[in-house]
Parts: structure tokens; sequence; C-alpha cells
């Protein structure tokens, strides 16, 4: 039996769970400050969803997805991202009867199957925001300022904010054309070749370093937008320069996906390698009528909670880990495993955290295990506790001891 867990999955160990909670409240609380709700959607969905909205010549639809029959003969797919999803349940439950605009994040997992590396994983999480109904400018720069608020307020400071505009249906073909005939004859790979049939624009994002080379000099998105197109991009660096928020207009970023119209943008932070790329999002005004709704403006970003982390632990930003136990409660004897239960049972009732004996060992082991596990602090209640009512509590850092009555830990607590 293989024993490992698969290549591109990890385990997130009790030693690391802590900063996993940490950025999570930090999204949570990120998110209600900008008036986002939390929406939970199914980890599989219909393969025709991913398929129609991510795009059928993109390379997650092409190579990536973990699709299956399930025993009904439905196909079947792991989320690969979180946006499908996130319209698929705006539409299904009529979220745009209520008041416009909606604002959704997910915290989720994703699945793609791609070559594992630092930073990229076959299994890895997602947070993600998704603002609905809402299509001028002022959308596209609360979208980016939450990605970069969260970010920074997870302890990182060197931002680098792109943002590009991929215009709307018009300006694209108008670019895809211009693109076709800028690339006409050079010697681009093969999978570029067949990007030039398919989606021009994807020849823009190869990593081929000679493609990369081709591509410095090809015309510009932004050059050729149409009026009202590059009216919204000024608009959304205005709002940005309002804010302070230094960004670079990078006329490479298309996205790997195909869903977006005009702003798109991509934040890296530190230098976590090949895939530095810890945020990405914008604007996507056709996806909704895609889905078979009314023709709806939205705009998004997603960023990837294992890329976070790494680019915190590269720029040597402490996250706290997880807690060790406030209290470690040892007994001997019988009457002090009972007292010990209930004295136990009293602290957790005072929102204090306990690690109780449960290993029946020695009393020096178990003054042994209690500084192993770190606890704040420790007692041992036996035959002496119970006779007297009262017992010692020691601080383990300080080996400062107070005493306190047993019966009156469940109403005052103790001090801590
Ligand atoms: P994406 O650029 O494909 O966009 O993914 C967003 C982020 O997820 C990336 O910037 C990266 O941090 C993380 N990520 C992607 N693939 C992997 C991987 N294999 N391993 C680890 N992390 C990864 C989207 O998914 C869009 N749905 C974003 C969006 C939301 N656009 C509008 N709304």
């Amino acid at each position: 039996m293989e024993n490992r867990a698969p290549r591109g999955t990890r385990d997130v160990l009790p030693i690391d769970s802590g900063k996993w909670q940490y950025i999570e409240g930090k999204i949570h609380k990120v998110c209600r400050q900008f008036g986002y709700f939390e929406i939970r959607t199914p980890v599989f969905e219909h393969t025709e969803l991913f398929k129609r909205g991510i795009g059928d010549d993109t390379d997650i639809v092409q190579k990536e997805m973990y699709t299956f029959d399930d025993k009904g003969g439905r196909s079947i797919t792991l989320r690969p991202e979180g946006t499908a999803g996130a319209v698929r349940a705006y539409l299904e439950h009529n979220l745009h009867a209520n008041t416009s605009p909606s604002r959704l994040y997910y915290i989720c997992s994703c699945y793609r199957y791609e070559k594992p590396q630092a930073g990229r994983l076959r299994e890895f999480h997602q947070f993600g925001a998704e603002m609905f109904g809402a299509g001028g400018a002022t959308a596209d720069v609360e979208a980016i300022s939450m990605a970069v608020e969260l970010l920074v307020s997870a302890g990182l400071s060197k931002l680098n904010v792109g943002i590009n505009s991929v215009g709307c249906g018009e300006c694209k073909s108008a670019y895809n054309n211009s693109l076709k005939e800028y690339f006409k004859g050079k010697e681009v790979c093969e999978l570029c070749q067949n990007r030039l049939e398919r989606n021009p624009m994807r020849v823009l994002d190869c990593k081929n370093p000679h493609c990369a080379e081709i591509a410095e000099n090809a015309p510009k998105m932004i050059d050729i937008l149409c009026g009202e197109c590059a009216e919204h991009f000024k608009s959304v660096q205005d709002g940005l320069a309002a804010l302070g928020i230094d960004f670079v207009i990078d006329s490479h970023i298309v996205r790997g996906l195909d869903y977006y119209t005009r702003t798109v943008f991509e934040i890296t932070a530190g230098d976590i390698g090949a895939q530095n790329v810890v945020c990405g999002g914008g604007r996507y005004d056709r996806l909704v009528e895609q889905f078979g709704g009314k023709p709806t403006p939205a705009v998004g970003f997603a960023m990837g909670l294992e890329r976070l982390l790494l680019c915190l632990e590269k720029c040597d930003i402490e996250v706290p880990g997880s807690d060790s136990p406030d209290v470690y409660i040892g007994w001997i004897g019988e009457e002090g495993r009972r007292c010990a239960l209930k004295l136990a049972a009293d602290l957790r009732g005072q929102a204090i955290s306990v690690d109780l004996e449960v290993m029946e060992r020695s009393p020096r082991a178990q003054m042994k295990y209690a500084d192993k596990i770190g606890a704040g602090h420790s007692a041992i209640i036996g035959g002496d506790e119970v006779e007297s009512g009262e017992f010692v509590l020691r601080d383990m850092r300080t080996g400062e001891e107070r005493k306190y009555r047993i019966n009156d830990v469940s109403t005052k607590g103790v001090e801590i």
C-alpha cells in the first residue's frame, strides 16, 4: 500500500495549523471590513461548468483538471478555482435578487494537475473574493485594495501590483488580429503556434524564454483599447493613485483563464521563485450571462494560501504558530483524578485552555510532560489538595506559585 500523501498534496500538521488559523482570521476580518460575506460551495461541480467558465483552450481545462465519471455516469471535476462555483451559486440561489452589489468570499481547496514545485501544488487553497453587479472602475479599485490590505495585514510590505486591461470583446478581437499579424513568421514554440490559432493572447504568457523575448516587442493591448475600455482603465489607475497603492502597468498580464474582460491584475510579494504570483484577478463582465444569467458585471481575485505562507516565510515574517495550553493539570490517586477532572472543566468554563493528564504518568513524568508541551502553568492535584480544598498554580516560565481554592475556580477563574 502507498502510505505517503499523493504527490503535490500536503498535510497541515498541528505545528503549522496555527499559522493557517492566523491567516484565515485575517481574511475573515478584512472581508468584514470590506462588506463581503462568506460562501461555501461544493468541492466538485459538473465538468461543463469549468469548461464553459474557464475556457476550453486554457491549460487548466486542457491539462490540469481532476475529472472523473461518478457512479451515475456524470462527468464531475474537482474545482480548479473558486470563481465558476461562486457564479453558479450566485445564479442558482438568486443572490442577484438581493441588493446590488453582492460581495462574496471563500476559502477553499482547489485541484490542478500541475508539476509540483515550491508554491505549486496539486491540492492548494485559495482565498477568493467576488463582487457581482458593479461595472464601474471603483469596484476594480476596491478589489485590488482589499487584496493589498490582506497581504499587508498578514505582514508583507514589499508588494508589486501589476495591472493591465484585456478590453471588451471588440478590443480583444482587434488585438488578437494584431498579435497574429505580429507573430506571423516568427519562431515561437510549438505550443504557441497552436495558441496563435486558438487564443493568441496566451502567447504573451508563455514561459519559454525565446517566446518571451519575441513577445517583448509585441503590440500592447492598452494601446488599442476602445474609448470606453480606455476610460475605465484610466479610472482604475486614478483610484489606485488616490489610495496611494503603487502599481505598474504590465502588458504581459493576460491571466490563464478566459473569462476576463477589461482590468486584470497580479500581485507578487517577495522572492519565492518562479511561482511568485500570490494573487491574481480581474473583471469578468460576461461570465454570469454565459452561465445563463442576466448581463451582470463582476470583478474579483484569488490568492494562494500556500504561496502566501511561503512569502511570509521567505520574508522572515513571524506568523504566530499553534498555541500551547494555558494550564496543564496532573493528578495523583483516585480522589485527585475526580477533583482534577472537575477543575479542568471549571477552568475551561473560564475560557482557559487545559491539557489534563490522561496517561496516568508518575508525578515526575507529569511535570516533565508539562514542560515539554510548553504549558503556561501547571498544577498537580493529589490527596493534600483534595483535603485542603486548595491547589497551587505554578507559572512554568517564572516559577512563581499562586494558591487558589478549588471551589472558587468556576466563578472567579485564575490569573494566567
Ligand atoms: P489563478 O491565477 O488561476 O486565478 O489563481 C489564483 C491564485 O491561486 C494564484 O495567484 C496562486 O497564488 C494560487 N494558485 C494557483 N494555482 C496554484 C497551484 N497549483 N498551487 C498553489 N497555488 C496556486 C483564479 O483562480 C481566479 N479564479 C481568480 C479570480 C477570482 N479572478 C476573478 N475572481
